[in-house]
């Protein structure tokens, strides 16, 4: 049975979650390795619709195990919410979810500097979800984080607590402390029966052959290293991340799989080189519902960009494609995409590093007939309609990468594999 990564390649939102649930069916695991609860992955089945912003998707499976790595931040307290409102809509989480101990956590401190650091940020504000996610990676590289596995020992926490705030050039105020030790102390209680190292489940499970599927959270162009710097999130989300975030090395993957939308979104500040505005974009926000999961903020709308495309499919050596949202271009009449970029004089075909000539770019466009049918009740390629065929070979051929999947709908069946 194999390993395979379902990575969102572009800056998010390229509704992964929908193309692991779709997989995820006969899935003996789900890994989460990066980001923290400014994900949000919504999924719908049978017309209902489940957000989830720190637990793996595959949670709606009965018969699959959801493992948060080592490479995720938890914000415990948005985690018990989300575990009690999941339970309240009949989902066990009893041995199926597992929460690596190495795990570092995001506290309320975290989402104070995150809002701070937003208004302090002159020249590159990063429009970040403020859910505390840099500072909680910051303090863990600065080695001043704390890790679930901190909460075991009371005393210990309290004096990195105390320390952390100190670190800060802030001083723990005696009474919120108290009462945040008990918060914290009362999450343990909850959790600590799902509390495992994640590498030991994980390789017990490929000695036993199990299917396993590693869901990114955040888009590879929000990769802490290899994304739009410094408008990125604060974790590495490509490929080799599960390494680091799982413990399970890329290496023993069987296949590696790229999300991306049949257009462009962008949510945040940042340098969005194919970003259209006006009629279509308005009407591609609607039909799309593009508004985040996480704070409700609407979607910056763009056509396809290859030339990103291209690059983030090498960064994570993508062995396929699933394309999403393919359904939300019918009855648009010339469709675009993005083949290179116009810096000055010269031709680019893959991104400049620096935000400013980035902002720069001038995109170079390839224009491609649309067509007017409704494909929400298409299940194979064959069924699609002459020119949305050619759109899909276009990207392949650009992308040097075959689509294997594509979504024409919000549900779970509105789904269907290429065969290629
Ligand atoms: P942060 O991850 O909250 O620090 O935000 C940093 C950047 O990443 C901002 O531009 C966010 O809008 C973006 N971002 C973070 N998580 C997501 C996501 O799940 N989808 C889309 N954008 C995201």
């Amino acid at each position: 049975m194999p390993a395979i990564a379902v990575l969102g390649c572009m800056w998010g939102d390229e509704a992964k979650a929908k193309i692991v649930d779709y997989l995820g069916g006969d899935a003996d695991f789900v890994v989460r390795f990066q980001g923290g609860s400014n994900a949000g992955h919504t999924i719908v089945v049978d017309g209902k619709k489940y957000v989830f912003h720190t637990v793996p998707s595959g949670i709606l499976y009965p018969g699959t195990k959801c493992i948060i790595g080592p490479g995720v931040v938890v914000d415990p307290f948005a985690l018990m919410d989300e575990i009690r409102s999941l339970e309240a809509v009949g989902i066990d989480f009893n041995q199926r979810l597992f929460i690596d101990e190495r795990t570092g956590l995001v506290l309320p401190l975290h989402m104070e500097l995150d809002r701070r650091g937003e208004s302090l940020l002159k020249d590159a504000k990063i429009g970040t979800t403020g859910r505390g996610i840099g500072p909680a990676y910051a303090d863990l590289t600065a080695r001043t984080g704390i890790r679930l596995i901190d909460l075991a020992h009371p005393a210990y926490l309290k004096r990195r607590i105390t320390d952390l705030y100190e670190y800060h050039g802030l001083k723990a105020d005696p009474t919120l402390l108290k009462e945040l030790l008990g918060r914290l102390s009362d999450c343990w209680k909850l959790i600590e029966k799902n509390v495992v190292q994640s590498y030991e489940l994980l390789h017990e499970a490929r000695l036993q052959d199990a299917k396993i599927l590693f869901e990114g959270a955040q888009g590879t162009l929000l990769d802490r290293s290899w994304g739009t710097y410094p408008y990125v999130t604060s974790s590495n989300t490509i490929v080799d991340a599960i390494g680091v975030g799982a413990g399970y090395s890329s290496r023993l993957l069987d296949e590696v799989l790229g999300v991306f939308k049949a257009y462009g979104t962008r949510v945040g500040e940042g340098p969005f080189p194919t970003e259209m505005f006006g009629d279509l974009a308005d009407k591609i926000r609607m039909q799309g519902n593009e508004f985040g999961a996480t704070t409700g903020r609407p979607r910056r709308i763009g056509h396809f960009d290859a030339v990103m495309a291209a690059f983030t499919s090498k960064l994570n050596t993508l062995d396929g494609i699933a394309l999403t949202l393919l359904d939300v271009l019918s009855g648009i009449e010339e469709l675009k995409i993005c083949i290179g970029y116009k810096l000055g004089k010269k031709v680019l075909t893959s991104p400049p590093s620096h935000p400013l000539d980035l902002q720069k770019v001038e995109p170079i466009y390839t224009l491609l007939k649309g067509w007017d049918e409704d494909l929400a009740k298409v299940r194979s390629f064959s069924a699609l309609p002459q020119n949305a065929k050619i759109y899909l070979e276009a990207i392949e051929d650009l992308l040097e990468t075959p689509i294997k999947i594509v979504s024409v709908g919000k549900e779970r069946s509105q789904t269907f594999h290429t065969k290629k």
